[in-house]
């Protein structure tokens, strides 16, 4: 029987193929090329924690220091047959805790505003806040004007 709970291990970065896999299966979140690259690339360097039920890789997240006080988490994905599991949640934790150990006192992370309507975003908005984010400032041109970019954190306790 293999156990079903969800456990974290931490690399140095994130795996390539793990990462492109994981971001392909969410065509809804990831679907621009360009900026999926992006992501691939620069979480192979930043610290990454990694979701596993059994042998299989169900998720990761990576994180990068963004001031001494704030860790910005840069990505996380869940495989779609995995959501609402819990494991975003889980992944988030493991994020926090490292951050405190770190010395940072903020998880903040750059989402898709509300001033572009989409209801996959709307999902994410959604998580984020049910784990504790809150908006913080509304950041148009941060992706340029056609990918409105909304500022959330939260302090770590
Ligand atoms: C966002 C994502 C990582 C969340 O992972 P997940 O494993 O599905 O989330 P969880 O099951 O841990 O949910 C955690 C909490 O968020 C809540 N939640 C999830 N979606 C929600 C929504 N649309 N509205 C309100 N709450 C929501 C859950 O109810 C749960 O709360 P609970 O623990 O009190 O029951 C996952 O859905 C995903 O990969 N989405 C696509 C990629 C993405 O959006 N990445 C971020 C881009 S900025």
């Amino acid at each position: 029987m293999t156990d079903a709970t969800p456990r974290i291990i931490w690399t140095p970065g994130a795996d390539r193929s793990v990462a492109e896999t994981i971001l392909r299966a969410l065509p809804d979140w990831f679907g621009i090329e360009e900026a999926l690259v992006g992501y691939v690339e620069a979480s192979g360097a930043m610290p990454t924690a990694t979701a596993w039920i059994g042998d299989k890789v169900v998720g990761f997240a990576s994180m990068e220091q963004a001031t001494p006080a704030a860790c910005d988490v840069h990505v996380i994905g869940v495989l779609p047959d995995c959501h609402d599991q819990g494991i975003g949640r889980l992944l988030i934790g493991a994020l926090e805790n490292r951050a405190r150990s770190q010395g940072a006192r903020f998880l903040t992370v750059k989402t898709l505003s509300s001033s572009y309507p989409d209801p996959f975003y709307d999902r994410t908005r959604g998580f984020y806040e049910a784990v504790g984010f809150a908006p913080l400032a509304e950041l148009p041109l941060h992706w340029g004007p056609d990918n409105p970019c909304l500022l959330m954190g939260k302090a770590l306790a």
